[in-house]
C-alpha cells in the first residue's frame, strides 16, 4: 500500500504504559482481520481494519516514540486506543499522557482493560480498574471515552464477544467502529518545513512534506525565518497537470533562482505566515529521566529545524485533577506550562490555530525527552520589516558624525528606559532631559503616552501593536541619535526582543538600556494613573504585569531600583551614568 493511501485514513494512535499488552492486542486485532501487521517501517504506521472501518494505526512501542510519530508525522485529529492491564490500571497514571494527547488534538478514546483472563474475568476487578480509569480521564473533557474489558492473549472481547455473563457492552472492535470519525483538516495557510535542498541547474529545489495548505506552481511563498519571498517555478516530482501538493504530501518545490533557502526553513503563505519569535509559552509533556528547572538547556525540534533552547520559566504543573500547581521543577511524567527561549528566532504557529506547526519535540542528550504545544499569543512577531519597495537607495549625509559631535560637545545616543507602568520611567526621563539641557546638551524625550497621542495614535496594547509602537520609536530614536542628540525614551517596552531590536536600529550609535526597576506590588501601590485598579477590575485589558507579560532585562546597562532609591538619588545615578558614557573624550 502506498503511503498516501494510508494518510487518507482516519488515525488511531496506540497508547498506554509499556508492558500492559499493547503489542499483543494489536497483533490480535490484525490477525483476526486476516491482515497481518504490515508496518510501514519509516512511519511506524499500519492499516488496521475493524468491521466497518479502516484506520491508519500509529503503533509506537512507548510514549516517547508515539509523541515523535505524532509530532514529526504532522498527525492531527487522531483517536486513541489506550491499553491498560487490569491489575495495573490504578497505578498506570494515564492521566498525564491523555491530557497531553488531548492537547495534541485527541478528542476520543477507547480504553482496553487488558488481561481479563488473568483475573478470571472477575467483574469486581474490572469495575475497580474502570473506576480508577474514569477518575483519571474525567478532568480531561474528552468528547467520548469507552472502556472495554479484553484479553489480548485469548482474543476474548477483542473482535468476538467475551465469554462472560456480566459484560453486555461492545467488543473492542465495535467500540472502535463507534468512534466519531476524526476528520482530516484540509486547506489552511501554507506550511512546508524544508527537509532538504537540492540544486538542479539554476533552480533550487526545496523538499518537504506539506504540513498545511497547498503549494502550487506560480505561487509566491515566504521563506522563514529569512523573510524573503520566492516564486514557485514548478513542482518537479509530479506531472504538469498536477502542479500542486497538499497536506500530507511530499513536495519537491522548485524555486526561482534568487531564492535563499536551507534545511530547517519553512515555506509559507505570504498573507498568513507563522510568527517569528525566539520566545513562547508551551504546554510540555516531560518524559526525560531527570527533572528540568528554569535555566536548563535542551534541544528543540520544530518542523525540520533543530535549535538550542532553555527553560526560561515554569508557570505551573498540571495536576491529575486538572488543577494548576506552582512548581520549581518539572519531573518525568508531568505536563507543565513553560516559557521557552530559543537560541535563534524560529517560525511558530499557535497550536490552537494550526496544530501541525504549533508543536515540537524536546531532546535531552540526543534522546527524545518530551513534546510541547505552542502558545505564542503573548509574544510579538519579530519579523524584520523590509522596505516595501526594492527600489530604495539610501543617501549619504554631507555632515558627518564627528562634526556633529564636536559641535554638540557630546555623542548622539539612545537612552532606553524600560520598566513597568508606574516604575518611574517618565519621571526619570524628564528629569534627565532637564539636567542635560541645563548642561547645554542636545536632548529630547520620547515618552510612551506622548508618542501614543501622535505618531502612534493608531496603536493599542496587543502584542503586535506594542511591537509596532516600539519598532517606530526605536527607528525615530535612532534618527535622533544620528542627528547628534541624546534621545531619552520612556516606554514599558515589555519584550526583550523588541528592546534588542531597538538596540539594533541604533546601529553604531551609543545605546544604553536602563531598567527602571520596581516590583509589581510597589507599582500597583503607587498606581499614579489609576490604571492598575482599572486592570484588576477587568475594565482595562492587556495591562502589563496583570494580564500581559513583562520580560525583565537580562543584561541592562544600568539598573535603577526605584523601590529603594528616591527620585533625587535615582536621577543622579542616571545623569552621572549618561554624562560619563556620552560626553566627548577630552
Ligand atoms: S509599550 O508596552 O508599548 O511600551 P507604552 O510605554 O507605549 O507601552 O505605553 C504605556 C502607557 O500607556 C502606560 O504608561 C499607561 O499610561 C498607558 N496604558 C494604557 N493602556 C495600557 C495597557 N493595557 N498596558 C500598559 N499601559 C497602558
Amino acid at each position: 500500500m502506498s503511503r498516501d493511501s494510508l494518510t487518507a485514513l482516519p488515525t488511531l494512535c496506540l497508547a498506554g504504559p509499556v508492558g500492559h499488552g499493547k503489542t499483543t492486542l494489536v497483533d490480535r486485532l490484525h490477525d483476526e482481520a486476516g491482515d497481518p501487521r504490515a508496518a510501514m517501517p519509516e512511519a511506524k504506521t499500519s492499516r488496521l481494519r475493524t468491521p466497518r472501518r479502516e484506520w491508519r494505526l500509529v503503533d509506537a512501542p512507548d510514549e516517547r516514540e508515539l509523541l515523535r510519530d505524532l509530532v514529526t508525522g504532522g498527525i492531527e485529529g487522531a483517536a486513541a486506543l489506550v491499553v491498560v492491564g487490569v491489575a495495573g490500571a490504578a497505578a498506570a497514571r494515564i492521566g498525564g499522557m491523555l491530557a497531553f494527547l488531548h492537547m495534541l488534538g485527541v478528542r476520543d478514546a477507547v480504553v482496553a482493560v487488558n488481561r481479563m483472563d488473568e483475573v478470571d474475568w472477575r467483574e469486581d476487578r474490572y469495575t475497580e480498574a474502570g473506576n480508577a480509569l474514569v477518575a483519571a480521564i474525567a478532568p480531561l473533557a474528552l468528547r467520548s471515552c469507552t472502556i472495554v474489558p479484553v484479553s489480548a492473549r485469548t482474543g476474548a472481547n477483542v473482535r468476538s464477544r467475551a465469554e462472560s455473563a456480566w459484560w453486555t457492552g461492545p467488543t473492542l472492535a465495535e467500540a472502535l467502529d463507534a468512534l466519531p470519525v476524526p476528520v482530516a483538516r484540509v486547506g489552511g495557510p501554507l506550511r512546508v518545513p524544508v527537509r532538504d535542498v537540492l540544486a538542479s541547474g539554476d533552480a533550487l529545489i526545496a523538499v518537504g512534506r506539506v504540513a498545511s495548505g497547498t503549494v502550487a506552481a506560480g505561487h509566491d511563498v515566504l521563506i522563514l525565518p529569512s523573510n524573503r519571498v520566492a516564486r514557485v517555478v514548478a513542482l518537479v516530482d509530479r506531472p504538469a497537470a498536477h502542479a500542486s501538493a497538499t497536506i500530507g504530501e511530499d513536495a519537491h518545490v522548485a524555486l526561482s533562482a534568487d531564492a535563499v533557502v536551507e534545511r530547517g526553513d519553512v515555506l509559507c503563505s505570504t498573507d498568513a505566515p507563522p510568527k517569528i519569535t525566539s520566545v513562547f509559552d508551551a504546554d510540555v509533556r516531560w518524559l526525560g529521566d531527570a527533572a528540568i528547572a528554569a535555566g536548563d538547556a535542551l534541544a528543540l525540534l520544530i518542523g525540520t529545524r533543530e535549535v538550542g533552547a532553555r527553560v526560561a520559566s515554569i508557570h505551573h504543573v498540571l495536576e491529575a485533577s486538572g488543577a494548576r500547581r506552582p512548581a520549581a521543577a518539572v519531573a518525568a511524567g508531568d505536563v507543565a506550562r513553560l516559557t521557552i527561549r530559543c537560541a535563534l528566532p524560529v517560525a511558530v504557529d499557535d497550536a490552537r490555530m494550526l496544530q501541525a506547526t504549533g508543536r515540537f519535540l524536546l531532546q535531552d542528550d540526543g534522546a527524545i525527552a518530551g513534546a510541547g504545544v505552542i502558545d505564542a499569543s503573548g509574544y510579538p512577531d519579530q519579523r524584520r520589516t523590509r522596505p516595501a519597495s526594492g527600489d530604495i537607495v539610501p543617501m549619504r549625509h554631507q555632515v558627518g558624525t564627528p562634526e556633529r559631535e564636536s559641535r554638540a560637545g557630546h555623542r548622539g545616543a539612545v537612552i532606553w528606559l524600560t520598566g513597568l507602568s508606574g516604575a518611574g520611567k517618565s519621571t526619570l526621563a524628564l528629569a534627565l532631559e532637564r539636567r542635560l539641557f541645563d548642561l547645554g546638551w542636545g536632548v529630547y524625550t520620547l515618552d510612551g503616552d506622548n508618542v501614543r497621542t501622535g505618531l502612534n495614535a493608531d496603536l493599542g496594547f496587543s502584542p503586535s501593536d506594542r511591537q509596532e509602537n516600539l519598532r517606530r520609536v526605536g527607528e525615530v530614536a535612532a534618527l535622533f541619535a544620528d542627528s547628534g542628540i541624546v534621545c531619552v525614551t520612556a516606554f514599558i517596552s515589555p519584550y526583550r526582543d523588541e528592546r534588542a531590536r531597538a538596540r539594533a536600529a541604533a546601529g553604531s550609535r551609543q545605546f544604553i538600556e536602563v531598567w527602571v526597576r520596581s516590583p509589581l506590588e510597589e507599582c500597583e501601590r503607587r498606581d499614579p494613573k489609576g490604571l492598575y485598579a482599572k486592570a484588576r477590575s477587568g475594565a482595562l485589558k492587556d495591562f502589563t504585569g496583570i494580564d500581559s507579560p513583562y520580560e525583565p532585562p537580562e543584561s541592562a546597562d544600568l539598573v535603577i531600583d526605584t523601590e529603594h532609591l528616591d527620585i533625587e538619588a535615582s536621577t543622579r545615578m542616571l545623569v552621572d551614568f549618561v554624562v560619563a558614557s556620552c560626553r566627548n573624550p577630552a
